[in-house]
């Protein structure tokens, strides 16, 4: 684990921030990380979001090769672009940035609404870059719903381009990445291989997916550990005293360990407050 920390500590730089997405760990990367494996050949994130721990993986651990996946498809496909097709994702986005501006703010909304039916990756980078403070929000019909930042005008297409550029060097090599639910990966796990997992919580309110089922994520861990598979689980929290998850049984781990607070951005915005949250971490090791 010290290895871990020190390395982390003169290699990483802060994880670039490709989508924001809800709940990204990509705060308190550098404290989960810190109890990850010495070594890991293999590494598996079946509820990927915005892939801020895949990130640090990959510079981590720059020969084990890495697995993201995720049931969203729109964020899929951006990995899948970043990693194979960055010049034509980034050229895109430049495009239409500079619309924007030149049809501001109606071009916002007409793209909101192309997403809306389309669902299509790159709307989804260019809504989740110019809107109010980057966050990607969904109502109850499943359709992005945040508005334009009006003062920003969205995020300059030089600063884009060297996001996309420092991920396309972590993710060019050696990841793979799929659209799928996150028990299709247990037939590709073998021993040796490490998971970590952040599903969203139970009673998640992000309408574009189904709540989680309790049953069959705790037969999914079961099977991890019936294989030997390792795995790192962030799975419940606080939100100032307020509890956000279920008891995660005893039976499935060995070690739980509590990170450091963070604050919520989306709770930041939303309700203007500071809330502090506070994740735990689960360990079968
Ligand atoms: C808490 S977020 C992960 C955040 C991520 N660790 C980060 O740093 O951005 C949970 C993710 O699980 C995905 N998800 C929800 N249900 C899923 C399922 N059944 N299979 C796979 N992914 C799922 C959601 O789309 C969401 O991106």
């Amino acid at each position: 684990m010290l290895k871990q920390l020190s390395l982390f500590n003169s290699r990483t730089s802060k994880v670039p921030s490709l989508v924001k997405w809800t709940g990204s760990k990509r705060k308190s990367a550098k404290q989960i990380l810190k109890y990850f494996p010495e070594d890991i050949n293999r590494y598996f994130e079946p509820f990927l979001g915005s892939g801020s721990i895949l990130y640090a993986v990959r510079e981590l651990y720059p020969d084990c090769k890495v697995y993201g996946s995720d049931i969203y498809k729109p964020l899929i496909d951006i990995f899948k672009n970043v990693s194979k097709n960055p010049l034509k994702l980034k050229n895109k986005y430049r495009h239409d940035w500079t619309k924007l501006q030149k049809d501001f703010p109606n071009f916002f909304y007409k793209k909101r609404e192309l997403f809306n039916k389309k669902k299509n990756f790159q709307d989804l980078i260019f809504l989740s870059r110019t809107c109010v403070n980057g966050i990607i929000r969904f109502n109850k019909n499943n359709e992005f719903n945040n508005s334009l930042h009006l003062s920003r005008r969205g995020m300059k297409p030089d600063l884009f381009d060297n996001i996309v550029d420092n991920w396309f060097l972590r993710i060019k090599n050696k990841s793979y990445f799929k659209c799928c639910d996150y028990t299709s990966i247990l037939n590709h796990l073998k021993k040796g291989d490490f998971i970590y997992l952040d599903p969203p919580y139970f009673h998640s309110k992000n309408r574009y997916i189904e709540n989680l089922n309790k049953d069959k994520f705790f037969g999914f861990i079961d099977e991890l550990n019936k294989k030997n598979i390792l795995f790192a689980l962030s799975f419940d929290g606080s939100r100032d005293n307020i509890k956000l998850n279920e008891e995660f049984p005893k039976k499935l781990f060995k070690r739980k360990i509590s990170i450091n607070q963070t604050i919520s951005t989306l709770n930041n915005v939303l309700n203007k407050k500071k809330n502090k949250f506070s994740d735990s971490l689960y360990l079968n090791y």
